[in-house]
């Protein structure tokens, strides 16, 4: 199988593709051996030099040359999460399912992230994955009339502080700095005393009239209105308010307040603040969540592969996914991936952003929301595949249903973009659920624009045969835990 690889992979760089010249032109002359990311500046590791691929396949074994790609591109076990005290956990978990932290009374973070397997909802009712969620502007969560949906879809929760995260959500918005402060949308106004990235990402759903806050009296038809949200858009520019509101709800409920004061046991409830909930919300997240124990899967053989062996299948599929897919070349270090932002120009379903003939159509355009810089049009981070088998639908508007579809749209992003039908290609798109969904049969030139601007990597479709397809998803569903450790 190993001379199957390598021809695979020549054949690969005789296309000449990008990143076959990218690595002809490698000529970092200060790489030594495992410096990679020295070399590329700091960051996880790009496109390895040549002669270090090289190294990899000509090793003895499949396992041997998996275990030297993981080295190369510094996928490493995941370190152990920060420690959480019970008290801390408990409170947490409380909060995370509270709808107390909602000006509508009705909507808790567990309404989109479902406390199981990865944090996501995954499977509604009627056993379906669902693409995007319900926003309270159409009314409330529960309300079967309800059909207005969410512009993204629900990240996971899985390892949210493993392997140096550098931003939260799918554009980025709340951000490590450099220093160690948070770049967020409420700019100035973001409390002290946050303990992580999580805890600051945890103050921004309070602050979404369509997630949590709801709409001021008057101004959605009656739908989802409150009085907490009487407030100016955009809230993030004035949220004190808002999660002031959310902090008196917390501490008027006998357990809720009982438990937080419990988890800050050296400060006097009344010195309690929002930001206090948001490190409970953090810390359940944490502790509730987190492959770093994984003895089973991929994981499992990072540890120790004489110990936690995995199937052949898989064994095959990561020697695709570091070496001829080129997956690598985003989805790299402990967390599988750059912390970068790409376009991969994936098909537009939801309400989209953006008003006036410019924006027509609406679309999501990712990153650009944030930085308005034309590099980051329709770009979205690279999502973490650990758990990936549990957090079905796929991509930041979950339009896809299944691990096939979403690799085989990675091989060949163009075509499998221009040739998307919403009529036939997005079984999610319920009816009963409303999604908006637009194709290039109706938005043919927002469509060119969108393939125009694919990412760089992605621009040589990478042929792949139906079983080196097959093992690829094998190896994506082993990034996990439990007793599903077969293919
Ligand atoms: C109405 C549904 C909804 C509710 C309620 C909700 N979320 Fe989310 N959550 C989402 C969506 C959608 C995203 C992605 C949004 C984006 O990227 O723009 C998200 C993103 C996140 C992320 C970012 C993860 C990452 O990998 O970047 C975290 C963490 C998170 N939510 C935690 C919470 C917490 C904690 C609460 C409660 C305070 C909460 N969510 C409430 C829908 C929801
Ligand atoms: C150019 C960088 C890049 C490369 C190369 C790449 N990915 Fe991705 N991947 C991304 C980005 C960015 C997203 C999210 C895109 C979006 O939602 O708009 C993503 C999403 C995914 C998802 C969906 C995860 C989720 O939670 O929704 C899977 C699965 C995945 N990639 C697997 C792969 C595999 C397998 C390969 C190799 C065939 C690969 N990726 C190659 C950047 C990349």
């Amino acid at each position: 199988m190993s001379g199957d690889v390598q021809r695979g992979r020549w054949r690969w760089l005789e296309d000449g593709s990008p990143f076959a010249l990218r690595l002809a032109l490698a000529a970092c002359t200060a790489c030594t051996a495992l410096l990679v990311s020295a070399c590329m500046g700091g960051d996880a590791a790009e496109s390895p030099a040549d002669s270090k691929v090289a190294a990899c396949r000509a090793k003895a074994g499949q396992d041997e040359q998996l275990a030297c790609f993981t080295a190369l591109y510094e996928v490493t076990p995941l370190e152990t999460p920060p420690a959480v005290s019970d008290a801390l956990f408990t409170a947490g978990q409380d909060l995370f399912t509270s709808t107390k932290l909602s000006g509508t009374g009705n909507a808790s973070c567990n309404s989109c992230h479902a406390n199981n397997n990865a944090g996501v909802e995954s499977r509604s009712a009627e056993g379906l994955v669902r693409p995007l969620h319900i926003s309270l502007r159409g009314g409330a969560p529960d309300d079967p009339a309800n059909t207005a949906s969410l512009h993204r879809n629900a990240n996971d929760l899985v390892n949210k502080l493993l392997g140096n995260p550098r931003s939260m959500f799918w554009d980025g918005r709340v951000a490590l700095e450099d220093g160690g402060g948070y770049t967020t949308p409420a700019g100035a106004k973001l409390p002290g005393g946050l303990d992580s990235l999580l805890a600051a990402q945890a103050l921004f759903p309070l602050l979404a009239r369509e997630e949590m806050l709801g709409f001021a009296i008057g101004s959605n038809g009656g739908k989802s209105e409150n009085t907490s949200a009487n407030v100016a858009d955009p809230v993030e520019a004035d949220p004190q308010p808002v999660w002031d509101a959310a902090m008196q709800r917390v501490m008027a409920d006998p357990v809720l307040s009982a438990k937080l004061a419990a988890a800050f046991p050296a400060l006097a409830p009344a010195s309690l603040g929002i930001q206090h909930v948001a490190n409970a919300l953090a810390g359940f997240q944490t502790r509730r969540w987190n492959a770093a124990s994984f003895v089973s899967g991929f994981h499992g053989w990072l540890r120790d592969r004489s110990r936690w062996p995995i199937s052949e299948a898989a064994l095959r599929g990561g020697l695709l996914f570091f070496d001829k897919a080129g997956c690598a070349r985003c989805h790299s270090g402990p967390r599988l991936t750059d912390w970068k932002f790409h376009n991969l120009a994936v098909p537009q379903i939801g309400p989209g952003f953006g008003t006036g003939a410019n924006e027509t159509p609406k679309s999501d355009k990712g990153r650009y929301e944030v930085t308005r810089q034309d590099a980051d049009l329709y770009a979205f981070v690279t999502p973490s595949l650990w758990e990936v088998r549990a957090t079905a639908p796929y991509f930041h508007n979950g339009v896809y249903d299944s691990l096939e579809k979403t690799v085989r749209h990675h091989l060949d992003a163009t075509t499998y973009a221009q040739s998307f039908r919403c009529a036939s290609d997005a079984p999610l798109v319920q009816p009963g659920i409303q999604v908006a969904c637009r194709d290039s049969l109706g938005a043919a030139a927002f469509y060119a624009d969108m393939t125009k601007r694919v990412a760089e990597e992605m621009k040589t479709p990478i042929a792949l045969s139906d079983s080196e397809v097959a093992d690829l998803v094998a190896f994506l569903n082993q990034l996990a835990n439990g007793s599903n450790n077969t293919p």
